[in-house]
C-alpha cells in the first residue's frame, strides 16, 4: 500500500481528484494518510474532512521563524511515515532537509508545460496570465519530482491543452485543471503505486 501525504494551500481540486481516483479504483493500492496545509482557511481541508482523511494545518505565521516552521512541518510529514509526498497547490518552499530525506519521493503538479512559465513567481493565475501574454497556442500541466530548485526536478508526465481565442486567465486555468491536472496527477500516483516509475541520470522512465 502506497502511503501518501498531500500538501495543499487552496481549493484542493487536485486533492479531490486524488481522493476520487482512489475511491473509484483509478489509483490502486494507495492510501492518503494525511493532508497538510499551511492555510487554516484552505477549502482543501474541508475536502479532506469530508473524505475522513486526517488533516493538519502547519502555518509559517504561527512560528517564530522559518526554521521553527520547517521543523514542525518535517515532524508532521515524518509522523505520517509516507512513501510519497504530493504537493497539490502547496505554496510554501519545501525545506531542503525534506528533499534530502525523501529523494525522488516528492512530486508536484505545475499548471504549465515546464520549462515554460515556471520558477519563482509563477503560481496560480500568474502562470496563465503569462501564457496568454506570450500568446502561446498550447499550454498544459506538468507532474515532476521535486528537487532543490523551483519546478526544476525530473519531469514525470505532461499533458497539453489548447489555448482558445478570447480565453481569460480564469477560463484557461479551469481548462488546464479539468483537461490536464486532474488527469495526470492521479495517473502519475497510480504509476508510482505500481512501481512503474524510475529515475536514471535525472530522467524519468515509465514502464507500462
Ligand atoms: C493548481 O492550478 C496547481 O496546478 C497549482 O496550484 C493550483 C492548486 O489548485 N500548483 P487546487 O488547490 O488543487 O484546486
Amino acid at each position: 500500500m502506497l502511503r501518501i501525504v498531500v500538501c495543499v494551500s487552496g481549493g484542493g481540486t487536485n486533492l479531490q481528484a486524488i481522493i476520487d481516483g482512489v475511491a473509484q479504483g483509478a489509483i490502486v493500492n494507495t492510501q492518503i494518510v494525511k493532508v497538510i496545509s499551511n492555510n487554516r482557511g484552505a477549502y482543501a481541508l474541508t475536502r479532506a474532512g469530508s473524505a475522513g482523511i486526517e488533516s493538519v494545518c502547519v502555518s509559517p505565521k504561527e512560528y517564530a521563524d522559518r526554521e521553527a516552521f520547517n521543523q514542525a512541518f518535517l515532524e508532521e510529514i515524518d509522523r505520517a511515515q509516507p512513501d510519497l509526498i504530493v504537493l497539490a497547490g502547496f505554496l510554501v518552499k519545501i525545506p531542503e532537509e525534506l528533499i534530502r530525506s525523501y529523494p525522488y519521493r516528492i512530486i508536484n503538479i505545475h499548471p504549465s508545460l515546464i520549462p515554460s512559465f515556471c520558477g519563482t513567481g509563477y503560481y496560480g493565475l500568474k502562470v496563465h496570465e503569462a501564457a496568454l501574454a506570450r500568446g502561446v497556442k498550447v499550454t498544459g500541466a506538468t507532474v515532476h519530482f521535486v528537487d532543490e530548485g523551483m519546478d526544476t526536478g525530473p519531469i514525470i508526465m505532461q499533458k497539453a491543452v489548447a489555448v482558445r481565442e478570447g480565453d481569460t486567465p480564469e477560463v484557461l486555468q479551469k481548462r488546464v485543471m479539468e483537461e490536464a491536472e486532474w488527469v495526470i496527477l492521479p495517473w502519475c500516483i497510480n504509476l508510482i503505486a505500481g512501481g512503474k516509475v524510475k529515475v536514471e541520470n535525472g530522467r524519468v522512465y515509465i514502464s507500462e
